[in-house]
């Protein structure tokens, strides 16, 4: 029996309830079989408590001030010399680089063939997770995957494998200090292997688990902000211009855009006994429950009758977050969230104590660079997705004053 929730406050009560558990990847188990996404109870709790210990705010402060940057340079010097490029190729590269640093993943983020062949591993790992939406011969796509999973385990994770074993090693006799530690989850995962009984597949997953959630889940972001904000711009050029040199600015446009487009549009779950929601729907055991983010984040009795349009001057209720639930709710709750998001928009809080996210600046990155549409060369959508997908995104890099 499949029962879709789609309001905001059946969303966001089937999102904490205990007794619902994760369901969207069961199909999925080549990548996503025990990692902490598809872990419930107690498992999941040890988990998460362990990394959680890498996503904490003064380690995204020293992300976001010290190494995304260099990044993002690194990633978008190619297109902007070149003066052109395409909105998933950059935010992809870029958000490939990023997420591998997290994830622990050696990579020379100038060397572009090298980002290209991760990336295109990390693209089977997206559709090996989500094989159960697949159109395509599943058997077919798991042969894919696996192939790609091997791939990888031989040209990226071994050396990252050895490296941190050995500093790992330096470490405990004495030769260098804790912060001298890459902080990642690779290393995270390693250090607590024995205490937690991961076995070597799992840590294998979870860091292609890892690399997926976090690479698809950026990109999307980046290239649906700055869609909405060349489009924004056409009515409101001053609010473009404004982007252009202005990251807080840019974080109210992404946080909007992220309402709209939410890169997983459906959560799924089980429950595993009979569930009642506060108005009396019932959620019986077994059931197959569709969480609709999109309709969610769209539900005129929180965001109004302007809902489903993309406003970043938009004021919210108290207690709801800018984004909506597109970063999950509960105990499942992206971890990623502040790392991608930043923290919600107060203006009262001091510049220096602000954190704006990697999405918002990598939008304002290609922004000040003077990243626009390519009038000529108009984006296309994918027509073999029901999503809003670009299949191209043709930009240009000009100093031109106009939004
Ligand atoms: C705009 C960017 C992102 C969006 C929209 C997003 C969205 C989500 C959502 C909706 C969930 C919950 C899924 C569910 O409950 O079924 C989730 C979980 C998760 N996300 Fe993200 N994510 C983003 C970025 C990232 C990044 C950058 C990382 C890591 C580097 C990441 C790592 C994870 C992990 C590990 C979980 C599982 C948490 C758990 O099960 O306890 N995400 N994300």
């Amino acid at each position: 029996m499949m029962i879709e929730l789609s309001n905001w406050l059946h969303v966001k009560e089937a999102f904490r309830s205990k007794h619902l558990r994760q369901a969207g990847y069961t199909e999925g188990a080549i990548v996503m079989e025990g990692t902490l996404l598809d872990l419930h109870g107690l498992e999941h709790r040890e988990r998460r408590r362990l990394e959680n210990r890498l996503f904490r705010r003064e380690i995204f402060s020293y992300w976001e001030h010290e190494i995304l940057g260099q990044t993002i340079d690194a990633t978008m010097k190619p297109f902007v010399e070149k003066g052109a490029g395409d909105l998933a190729q950059i935010g992809y590269r870029c958000a490939m680089n990023l997420t591998a640093t997290i994830a622990g993943i050696d990579q020379d983020p100038r060397n572009e063939d090298q980002t290209e062949l991760m990336y295109s591993m990390v693209k089977k790992f997206s559709e090996g997770a989500t094989i159960m939406h697949s159109t395509r011969d599943k058997d077919e796509v798991r042969a894919e995957v696996k192939k790609a999973m091997e791939s990888f385990h031989e040209d990226f994770f071994l050396a990252s494998k050895k490296r941190r074993e050995a500093l790992i090693s330096d470490f405990e006799s004495g030769k260098i200090s804790e912060e001298s530690l890459p902080r990642d989850v690779f290393t995270t995962l390693l250090r607590n292997a024995e205490s937690l009984n991961l076995d070597e597949d799992v840590v294998f997953r979870e860091i292609c688990f890892y690399l997926q959630a976090g690479a698809h889940s950026t990109a999307n972001a980046f290239t649906h902000t700055v869609d909405d904000l060349f489009s924004w711009g056409e009515q409101h050029p001053d609010d473009l211009k404004r982007a252009r040199n202005d990251l807080p600015f840019v974080q109210r446009c992404m946080h909007e855009s992220l309402r709209l487009s939410p890169a997983s549009p459906v959560a799924l779950r089980t429950p595993l006994e009979d569930v009642e929601l506060s108005d009396g729907t019932l959620l019986p055991m077994g059931s197959h429950v569709v969480l609709n983010l999109i309709e969610a984040n769209r539900d005129p009795e929180i965001f109004g009758d302007t809902a489903n349009i993309f406003d970043p001057h938009r004021e919210v209720p108290d207690g709801v977050a800018r984004w909506g639930m597109s970063f999950g709710a509960g105990s499942h709750a992206c971890v990623g969230a502040e790392l991608d998001g930043g923290l919600e928009i107060d203006e009262s809080r001091p510049s220096e104590e602000s954190l704006y996210g990697t999405v918002s600046v990598m939008v304002h990155a290609l922004l000040s660079a003077g990243g626009r549409k390519d009038e000529k060369n108009p984006p296309e959508l994918d027509l073999n997705s029901e999503r809003k997908h670009f299949s191209k995104y043709p930009v240009v890099f000009t100093s031109e004053s106009d939004g």
